[in-house]
C-alpha cells in the first residue's frame, strides 16, 4: 500500500518534470505562432520596371495592387525612383519567423544576388534566397522556378498596440531615420522599438514600418 502510492508520486512527480520541460522547449522553439492577412512590401520601382511584371513576381493582381498605392496616376507607367506597396500575407513560417514565400521563375543569367537585388528590390538577400532553395547558388538554372522569402512584421504589442499593419522597407542608399519618419506622423522612438538595433548608418538593410491601410 505505502510503496505503491510512493511509487505514484514518483510517477507524477516524472510526469510533471516531464511536462515541464516539453512546455519550455515548445515556448523557446516557437517564435511564432501565427502570421496576419495583411503586409506591405515596399517595392522601389527601377527605370523600365512595369505594374505587369510587379503583379507577376508577387503573384498579386494589378487592381489589388493599386487599392494601396492611390498616389499611382497612370498605372501604364509608373515613375522609377518611386516605390509601390505590393500587399501579401503574412505567414508565420516553420514556427520560426514571419515572411511569405513567393515563386519566381529564374530568367536567363539570374543569380540569387540579382534576384534580390533587382528582381526583388532589396526586399531579401541572396543569402536568404539561398536558405530555402536546393540549388547550389553557382549553379541555379535557368526558366525554373526558385522559392524567394520575403520578411514581414505584425507587430509588436510591446513596443504599440496602435499598429497591426507593416511595411517591408528596404532602405534606400541616401535614407536615414529622418527622412524615413519625415511627413508619416510616426515618431522615431516607435521606429527605433519596431526595429531594435538597426543601423541606419549602413544605408542599407530592411526595416518594418508601420503603415495604414487603403
Ligand atoms: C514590363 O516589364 C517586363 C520586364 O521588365 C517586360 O518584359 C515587359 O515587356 C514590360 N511590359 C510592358 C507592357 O511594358
Ligand atoms: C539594392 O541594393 C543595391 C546595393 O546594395 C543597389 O545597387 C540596388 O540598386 C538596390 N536595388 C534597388 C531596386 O533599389
Ligand atoms: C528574416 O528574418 C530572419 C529571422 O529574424 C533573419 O534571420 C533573416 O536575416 C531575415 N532575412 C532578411 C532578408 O532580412
Ligand atoms: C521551395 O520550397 C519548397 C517547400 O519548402 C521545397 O519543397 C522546394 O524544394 C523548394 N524549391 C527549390 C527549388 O528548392
Ligand atoms: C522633410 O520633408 C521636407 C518636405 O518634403 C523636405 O524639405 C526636408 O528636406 C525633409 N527632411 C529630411 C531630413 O529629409
Ligand atoms: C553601421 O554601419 C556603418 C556603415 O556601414 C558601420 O561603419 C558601423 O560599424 C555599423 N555599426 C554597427 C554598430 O554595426
Amino acid at each position: 500500500m505505502n510503496i505503491s502510492s510512493n511509487k505514484t508520486t514518483i510517477n507524477l512527480q516524472i510526469t510533471i518534470t516531464f511536462c515541464v520541460l516539453l512546455f519550455t522547449c515548445i515556448i523557446i522553439e516557437a517564435k511564432c505562432i501565427r502570421g496576419c492577412n495583411l503586409a506591405l512590401a515596399s517595392y522601389y520601382v527601377l527605370e523600365g520596371t512595369n505594374l505587369t511584371y510587379i503583379s507577376q513576381i508577387f503573384n498579386q493582381k494589378i487592381p489589388e495592387i493599386l487599392q494601396y498605392n492611390p498616389h499611382v496616376l497612370s498605372p501604364d507607367n509608373i515613375q522609377s525612383g518611386t516605390r509601390i506597396n505590393v500587399p501579401f500575407t503574412c505567414q508565420c513560417l516553420n514556427g520560426d519567423f514571419l515572411g511569405h514565400t513567393f515563386e519566381y521563375t529564374t530568367q536567363k543569367g539570374d543569380t540569387y544576388s540579382k534576384i534580390a537585388r533587382l528582381a526583388y528590390a532589396n526586399l531579401t538577400t541572396d543569402y536568404w534566397i539561398q536558405r530555402v532553395n536546393i540549388y547550389d547558388p553557382t549553379q541555379v538554372p535557368d526558366f525554373s522556378m526558385i522559392n524567394v522569402t520575403v520578411n514581414c512584421s505584425c507587430g509588436d504589442r510591446h513596443v504599440s498596440r496602435d499598429y497591426g499593419l507593416f511595411l517591408t522597407y528596404p532602405l534606400q542608399a541616401g535614407e536615414n531615420l529622418q527622412s524615413m519618419v519625415n511627413g508619416s506622423g510616426i515618431s522615431t522612438d516607435l521606429v527605433l522599438g519596431f526595429n531594435p538595433g538597426f543601423n541606419f548608418s549602413a544605408g542599407s538593410g530592411i526595416l518594418f514600418l508601420p503603415a495604414r491601410g487603403k
